[in-house]
């Protein structure tokens, strides 16, 4: 894949964004302004319409209050020529084009962009499915058969725990067996993944200023030479339960800081910190399989993060062909700057922005 750059972004009654089309140039673009400006909204339609993706749970929530559709838009850059990726929402739904055909979210360039953002130290402090998530979400960019496999496992223990929960102890070496082959792929592929991860967010940490060590490991429910064999010890219990309580659907990826796990003793910074070393190294294992270096967008570049790590932010920024770095102060050293206020972005001269 070639490098892909955001040259426009479009919105459309896409949360309090007003109307419009933004260009980007290569380089960094710095947009400030106050709470609530919209900041953050700006870069969540970048990633979707670059990524195909969000976060939120209710799409709704992404199309501005009182009206019933929404539509994002980004112009890449590619090699050369220009791409169009639509994506529009409404309804619950989401409806991507790309270059005006018909698209799902696995036909846009995987490696296109990563988002840092203060929510990140929910990787860290939160549940483990958070951090489940941002495993599952890296390897299924790195590899479209693991994001088939993990498809196919999860609907799986759906449809296992549906029987479970009949009561269909009679049925069950077949889930077992179909869960145990789909499970041990995702498991190794897991493995063999952390190995380069690990040592990608241990350098991050470090040159983050880090003075303890990070370590990823993962914890694992079952492990490939005994999940045939801990499913069947534990089919009593699953029966009772309803539920499937073995496999890599539950597993957790341990973030060990120091001598202990980070979930439980990082301080709000060192949280911060370790996410960042995350995404870090998700950006270097994009540009590793991909070639090049995706779009880094950067929300609030100040947030929970001392004057070394801020640098160290804008630094990746800079390091980067594109990103785009939000902030309450503007970040120095930007190709473009832009001002947001009210859901609006104007831009900024650069003998205003010394001022
Ligand atoms: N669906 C929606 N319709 C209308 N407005 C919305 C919608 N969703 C969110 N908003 C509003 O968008 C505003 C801007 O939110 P955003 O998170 O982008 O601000 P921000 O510039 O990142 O601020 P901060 O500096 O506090 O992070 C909020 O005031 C919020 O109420
Ligand atoms: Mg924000």
């Amino acid at each position: 894949m070639s490098l892909v750059l955001l040259s426009a972004l479009s919105t459309l009654n896409y949360r309090n964004l007003a109307p419009g089309t933004l260009e980007f140039p290569e380089g960094v673009t710095g947009i400030y302004g106050e709470n609530g400006a919209g900041k953050t909204n700006l870069l969540e339609a970048a990633y979707l319409a670059l990524t195909g993706q969000t976060d939120v749970s209710r799409l709704e929530q992404l199309v501005q209050l009182g009206e019933k559709e929404a539509y994002v838009r980004a112009d890449l850059q590619q090699g050369g020529s220009l791409s169009i990726q639509e994506v529009g929402l409404g309804r619950g739904r989401r409806q991507m084009k790309v270059d005006g055909i018909r698209s799902r979210t696995g036909d846009l360039p995987r490696g296109s962009a990563v988002w840092i953002r203060p929510e990140d130290s929910e990787l860290v402090f939160g549940s483990p499915s958070g951090r489940r998530t941002y495993l599952d979400s890296l390897l299924s960019r790195l590899s479209a058969r693991y994001g088939q496999q993990l498809s196919r496992y999860e609907r799986t223990v759906s449809q296992r725990n549906a029987a479970l929960r009949a009561g269909e102890n009679w049925a069950m070496h077949v889930w077992d067996e179909a869960l145990v082959k789909l499970g041990t792929d995702i498991m190794l592929f897991r493995r063999r993944a952390l190995s380069r991860l690990d040592e990608l967010a241990r350098e991050a940490n470090t040159a983050l200023g880090s003075r303890k060590s990070l370590v990823l490991t993962l914890s694992e429910s079952t492990a490939p030479e005994t999940y045939a064999a801990d499913l069947a010890g534990r089919r009593a219990e699953e029966l009772a339960r309803g539920s499937t309580v073995t496999g890599p659907h539950r597993d957790d990826l341990l973030l060990t800081l120091g001598d202990f796990p980070a979930s439980d003793f990082a301080s709000r910074g060192e949280g911060r910190t370790v996410a960042l070393a995350l995404r870090r190294a998700e950006l270097e294992l994009l540009a590793e399989k991909f070639g090049e270096k995706p779009v880094l967008l950067v929300d609030d570049f100040t947030a929970e993060l001392d004057p070394n790590r801020r640098q160290y932010l804008l630094d990746l920024a800079a390091s980067v062909p594109q990103a785009i770095v939000t902030g309450t102060e503007h970040a120095p050293g930007a190709a473009l700057t832009l001002r947001a206020s009210a859901g609006r972005f104007t831009q900024i001269e650069p003998q205003e922005v010394q001022a």
